[in-house]
């Protein structure tokens, strides 16, 4: 707590009420809507997860059948943005070009921005194009075949297809549904507290999610699980994770993929994604992430355990993607094609019991100073 009194960072304020996503921090608990993480990661799709945070409740085989028809209908883009999108440069950030291409939906497709009930067609449209924004865009830098539809695909497997030009095989597809749906979700992070501010001002959809890509973008936030992947890349061997990581942690450096503003323990969503890190592994045969990481984790939870330093989701992401042959800047992408389920959740959500979000700083700057004529200044 700063001097002024305020809470920085606004670490253990509530801002507002959620229906939505709740966290224990002290216990590692994590539901969706009432629904244990860890049951969902086991037995549901992305896409029953992406139902259950928008509309509140599990579907129905009919509504879930519905809602991945909606959704695979609804992935080409409009052919004018496709080609304003590959004007941009090659060598573009994949997050620039989707907050790019995010705002660009808005203004090709303005029936879809209306705030208020209707918007849920606004995330539907986005959650099913993010993945052909993406696919599109890394395919073109690449100089490979354009994205196709693939309606029978599921909303996993079509996005394993986007980015690696080939079917994911099923335990692939199987990784990647986990991994979307650890990520759909978690209370009032930085980017859905964002999204939320946006939307607060009856501001639509689109901005709301244009304002939270902008924000997941951060090293500190989504771009974590890339960074998680070149300290792996600078380590190299499991003999040399004690010297490099006693170094960083000497000159005061962050170990990417561990801490949490609000787990005190492991995350849970990291227990799971550990697992399918060792899964994938195996299947590639391939466990060097994995090894390294299991030492790392070693060194730094031995290291730090007073600090409560244990790894959080993006400490394994990466290498799951990695052996899938997913690039590195791609990483915190796909994270927004999962978040942007959980965004625009909580963006209806805000439409339904809006009040704009607007809080007060506590102001520690100088008073009644005299004004100096320019001529005067020194
Ligand atoms: N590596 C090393 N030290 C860390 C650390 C990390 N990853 N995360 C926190 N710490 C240390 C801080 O240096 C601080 O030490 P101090 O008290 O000696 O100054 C202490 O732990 C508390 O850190 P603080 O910055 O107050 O915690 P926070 O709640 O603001 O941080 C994160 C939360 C996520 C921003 C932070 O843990 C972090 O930067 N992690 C790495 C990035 C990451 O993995 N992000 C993904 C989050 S899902």
């Amino acid at each position: 707590m700063a001097a002024s009194g305020v809470q920085r960072g606004l670490e253990d304020v509530v801002a507002l009420e959620s229906r939505i996503c709740f966290i224990d921090g002290k216990l590692g608990r994590l539901l969706y809507r009432g629904y244990d993480i860890r049951d969902l990661a086991a037995h549901a799709t992305f896409e029953e997860v992406a139902y259950l945070l928008w509309y509140g409740h599990l579907p129905t085989v009919a509504q879930l059948a519905e809602l991945r028809h909606r959704l695979a209908s609804l992935r080409a883009l409009p052919p004018d943005l496709a080609r304003e999108l590959d004007a941009l440069p090659a060598t573009a950030e994949p997050m620039d070009v989707l907050r790019t291409a995010v705002s660009g939906l808005a203004i090709f497709e303005p029936a879809e921005t209306t705030p208020g009930p209707s918007s849920i067609g606004g995330a539907l449209r986005l959650t099913a194009a993010l993945p052909t924004i993406l696919g599109s865009f890394h395919r073109r830098r690449n100089h490979l075949p354009p994205v196709e539809a693939r309606p029978k695909l599921s909303h996993a497997a079509y996005l394993g297809y986007a980015l690696l030009n080939r079917e994911p095989s099923e335990l692939e597809t199987r990784a990647v549904d986990v991994a979307l749906i650890l990520h759909a979700d978690h209370e009032l992070n930085a980017s859905t507290f964002a999204a939320r501010v946006t939307a607060s001002t009856l501001s639509d959809l689109y901005s709301a999610v244009t304002s939270a890509i902008g924000t997941l973008k951060g090293p500190l936030h989504g771009g974590a699980n890339e960074r998680v992947m070149e300290m792996l890349d600078e380590i190299d061997t499991v003999d040399r994770v004690e010297t490099v990581i006693r170094e960083k942690l000497a000159r005061h450096e962050r170990i990417m993929g561990f801490g949490h503003r609000v787990y005190k323990v492991e995350d849970p969503r990291a227990t799971i994604l550990r697992e399918w890190a060792r899964k994938v592994g195996e299947a590639k045969g391939n466990l060097r992430y994995y090894q390294l990481l299991q030492k790392v984790v070693e060194v730094v939870e031995l290291g730090h355990r007073e600090k409560g330093l244990y790894p959080n989701l993006d400490l394994y992401s990466g290498s799951v993607y990695s052996l899938m042959g997913v690039p590195h800047d791609l990483f915190t992408p796909v994270f927004a094609a999962s978040r942007v389920v959980g965004w625009t959740a909580h963006v209806l959500e805000e439409y339904e019991d809006l009040r704009l979000i607007r809080p007060s700083a506590a102001y520690v700057g100088p008073t009644d100073l005299a004004y100096v004529p320019l001529a005067q200044r020194t």
